[in-house]
């Protein structure tokens, strides 16, 4: 339903500025995420791109540079797949940037071989929910006091077709690797829909959303057969920067400034899963979040 009625909306645009804010966006390198970049720093932010391979990360702050001509995007390296390097992230951003107005947790593995981050977890649900979930834990103090401020957490509607899977969340006991993608995706709403309830009345919201099927890297462990299909199907597929449109919307949309904790699609609110929507299980998966990472988050 939602797709029907987008598909007759005017595209969204929006001339929104954003001179003196900073915006942080991971896997900022390629993708939606680098199309996100050019867009903010056009409107005139402070960009800094979180990217794992800061020789990848280099080559698009020079490209964000040149696209947008705002000469303030800087990259820095993060692995989300490693919670020494999340923290080392977030303390030089702590130290030596004064605000931080807009988050955007953007990067992502997709149906992966089975494989673990630096800190044992399962590749897919430790990149794409614990390690954003650890890197918003340790900048939240900071986004608090750069009011009024947005967290955007690039989901996927794969999370329609995933269940968080509380007892073997690292998936050790099976592994499926589009199980696992769609149970990180679910996690993204969910954590998306816990972090607003905490976040009430502080002047921080937050933002969960499926970006559409764009043509990026992510399809990169299809397998022969799947390629095969993708090809056929690319023609009809969105591009990067058609991708970017939904995390734009989330992060500037000024219509937004006082909703907080929802989905969105096709640059307009949407409905999530029944799932996503569970607040028993958001409730635990925060809880369970907290312990894999040793943290503690009321
Ligand atoms: N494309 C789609 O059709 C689609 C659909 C629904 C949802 N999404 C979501 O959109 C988001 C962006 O995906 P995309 O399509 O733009 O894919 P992409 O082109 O593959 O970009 C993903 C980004 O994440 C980075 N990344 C992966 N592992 C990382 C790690 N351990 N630490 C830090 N960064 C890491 C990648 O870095 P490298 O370049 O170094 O690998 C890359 O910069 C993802 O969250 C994805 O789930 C995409």
């Amino acid at each position: 339903m939602d797709a029907i009625r987008n598909f007759f909306r005017a595209a969204w645009s929006s001339a929104e500025r954003l001179e003196g804010k900073t915006v942080v966006i991971t896997g900022a390198n390629t993708g939606i995420g680098k199309e996100t970049a050019i867009d903010l720093a056009k409107r005139g932010a402070k960009v800094i791109l979180a990217c794992r391979d800061i020789d990848k990360a280099q080559a698009a702050t020079k490209e964000v540079i040149e696209s947008s001509g705002n000469e303030n995007v800087v990259c820095m390296k993060l692995d989300l797949a490693d919670g020494k390097s999340i923290r080392g992230f977030a303390e030089s951003i702590n130290k030596d940037e004064p605000r931080l107005d807009i988050l955007i947790n953007n990067a992502g593995v997709m149906v992966c071989p089975y494989g673990k981050t630096a800190d044992g977890f399962e590749m897919q649900i430790g990149v794409n929910h614990l390690g954003h979930f650890l890197l918003t834990y340790l900048l939240i103090d900071l986004i608090k006091k750069s009011t009024p401020a947005r967290i955007v957490n690039v989901s996927s509607m794969a999370h329609s077709f995933g269940s968080i899977n509380l007892d073997d969340l690292n998936s050790e006991k099976s592994y499926d690797k589009n199980k696992a993608y769609a149970q990180s995706k679910l996690a993204n709403v969910l954590f998306t829909r816990s972090l607003a309830k905490r976040l009430e009345g502080t002047g921080v919201t937050t933002y969960s959303l499926h970006p559409g099927v764009i043509k990026t890297d992510l399809w990169r462990h299809l397998n022969g057969p799947q390629q095969f299909l993708w090809k056929m199907a690319s023609p009809f597929i969105k591009n990067s920067a058609q991708g970017a449109q939904t995390t734009i919307y989330c992060a500037v949309e000024p219509s937004l400034a006082n909703e907080s904790g929802g989905y969105y699609s096709d640059c307009a609110p949407a409905n999530c899963s029944a799932a996503g929507k569970d607040e028993e299980v958001a409730q635990k998966l925060w809880e369970l979040s907290c312990r894999m990472l040793s943290i503690t988050w009321e």
